[in-house]
């Protein structure tokens, strides 16, 4: 798809598609296409209460005339006051569903008004919104069910456009944003017998050494060099063997380093505490973090931003074969402290112990994990909205504010000390499940034991990595949520 900034009065445009927004209950047209047939014809259907407006509708227009793009799709763009860039986005992606349902060559965006936001930031995440909404879960069909378009242009009417230069950046930073989120959502939505670790490896190398990282894959022999006790012992259940992905940006000079860590489950079935077969059935996206961190450091990359960055994706399956761990069992962790384990379908902290541990050595300034970790947190927070953890105070801002940017939602939760009681093992230092409370807590407290004093967030994005229905503003399945917020991340810090 090309996507290219246009300068140009709205009714000179060629495009076979012209997607125009508009704000919800206002009675006028938008100023782009005042005083024009279109414009007009808008300002018609607007008093007559035919376009609502809302934040995902998208109404075609026929019979414009005046244009010369042939076809008119006037969508939402929610109202004007709660209008930034996250909005921009889920109206893009609703714009982009519409669009790419058919084989369209040629789509012209136009840019909200001028007074509703920052608009370079609108551009980017109306550009993004269009590119993530022109690919779909449809990975496998026969027939495809989305159409990336041949161009996307994003349209500025010439007399109060933001500086050229600035605008095709912003354009050019929302198709690397966009398709690292499409990568995200890709790698998460594939099946799990196309992505074992290591293909999963495999892949992220590609992804990352096109992208410019430098890239090391470690196999199982290494893994157990390195006495990555959990990531063996969730692994040790499976016919596939184990893989641990190190990535790395340092294009920050002296500048602090952060340390990004996904977990990377390739398909959960809980091992011998085996999950009810409607709980397994998305579990190939329990490897969501892992596709989460790869994409972000895949859109720096191609950014250029000026930051240090380290990728670590921790990657495995956990089955039930007959060398599976069982309950019972005791491993000792990469930093050497011991764990019981009492349920293995509480998998997800065990890899993530090595693999913080194993960051923390590298002595990152910060330290940022992903992990669909628990069912709790979804209990607590609802389908939309990450649990966020932390022991750093300013480093939790940081990520609130990105997140803020962006729309992706997140609540921060407590990590006092007394829930670390519920770790308490009879036999060694901690035991891998908390009790029937608090569990997304309980879960935090546990990776909390392999981070030292770092400045540590633990995203718990069980809830918002996946959405179980099909929506205006968001597609079924993989949402490969929270790339966009740790871009935004990666460029405060760059600023
Ligand atoms: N991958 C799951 C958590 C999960 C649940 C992600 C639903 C997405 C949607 C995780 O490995 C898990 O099974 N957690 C257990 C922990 C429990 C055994 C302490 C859970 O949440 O039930
Ligand atoms: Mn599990
Ligand atoms: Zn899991």
């Amino acid at each position: 798809m090309i996507v290219q900034p246009t300068v140009q009065p709205i009714a000179d445009v060629e495009a076979r598609w012209l997607a125009l927004g508009v704000f919800q209950d206002e009675l006028a047209p938008p100023e782009s296409v005042r005083g024009t047939p279109l414009g007009e014809l808008v300002g018609r259907l607007l008093a007559a209460k035919e376009l609502p407006g809302a934040l995902g509708d998208a109404t075609p227009l026929l019979g414009h005339g005046g244009l010369a793009a042939e076809y008119v799709l006037v969508f939402g763009l929610g109202k004007r006051e709660r209008f930034h860039a996250g909005t921009a986005f889920s109206a893009g992606v609703a714009a982009g569903k519409w669009l790419a349902g058919k084989a369209r060559e040629s789509v012209a965006a136009v840019l909200p008004d001028p007074d509703a936001g920052d608009r370079l930031a609108v551009a980017s995440a109306l550009t993004e919104g269009m590119i993530v909404g022109s690919a779909g879960p449809g990975l496998r069909k026969s027939e495809p069910s989305r159409h990336p378009f041949g161009t996307l242009q994003i349209v500025v009417p010439a007399a109060d456009g933001p500086e050229p230069d600035a605008l095709r950046a912003a354009i050019r930073r929302g198709e690397i944003v966009g398709e690292a989120v499409n990568l995200a959502r890709e790698l998460a939505n594939t099946p799990p017998a196309e992505k074992t670790p290591s293909r999963l490896a495999a892949r992220a190398a590609e992804v990352g050494t096109t992208a410019g990282l430098t890239m090391t894959v470690w196999d199982e022999a290494r893994i157990r060099g390195e006495r990555f006790g959990g990531l063996l012992a969730v692994a040790a259940g499976s016919d596939e063997p184990p893989a641990f992905v190190v990535a790395e940006y340092r294009r920050g000079g002296e500048a602090p380093t952060l340390a990004l860590v996904g977990k990377g489950v390739t398909f959960d079935s809980g091992g011998l505490s085996l999950k009810p077969t409607s709980s397994m059935e998305d579990m190939k996206a329990d490897m969501s973090g892992a596709a989460t961190v790869i994409a972000t450091m895949q859109a720096v990359a191609r950014l250029g931003l000026r930051v240090n960055l380290v990728g670590y994706l921790i990657l495995t399956e956990n089955m039930l074969g007959g060398r599976a761990m069982k309950l019972g069992d005791v491993l000792t962790m990469r930093n050497g402290k011991t764990v019981e384990v009492l349920n293995t379908d509480a998998e997800g902290r065990l890899i993530l112990a090595d693999a913080l541990s194993f960051a923390v050595e590298g002595k990152p300034d910060r330290v940022l994990d992903l992990a669909t970790l628990t069912g709790a947190c979804l209990v607590a927070l609802g389908t939309k909205v990450a649990g966020l953890f932390s022991n750093d105070e300013p480093f939790s801002q940081a990520v609130q504010a990105a997140c803020r940017e962006t729309g992706e939602r997140v609540w921060r939760l407590p990590l006092d000390d007394d829930y670390q009681e519920a770790l308490k093992s009879h036999v060694a230092d901690l035991k891998n499940v908390g009790g029937k409370w608090g569990g997304a807590i309980t879960a935090a407290k546990f990776l909390q034991q392999f981070v030292g004093e770092t400045p540590w967030v633990h995203l718990d994005i069980a809830g918002p990595s996946w959405a179980d229905s099909d929506g205006a503003t968001r597609d079924v399945g993989a949402t490969g949520c929270f790339v966009r917020s740790l871009v935004a991340l990666a460029e405060a810090a760059a600023r």
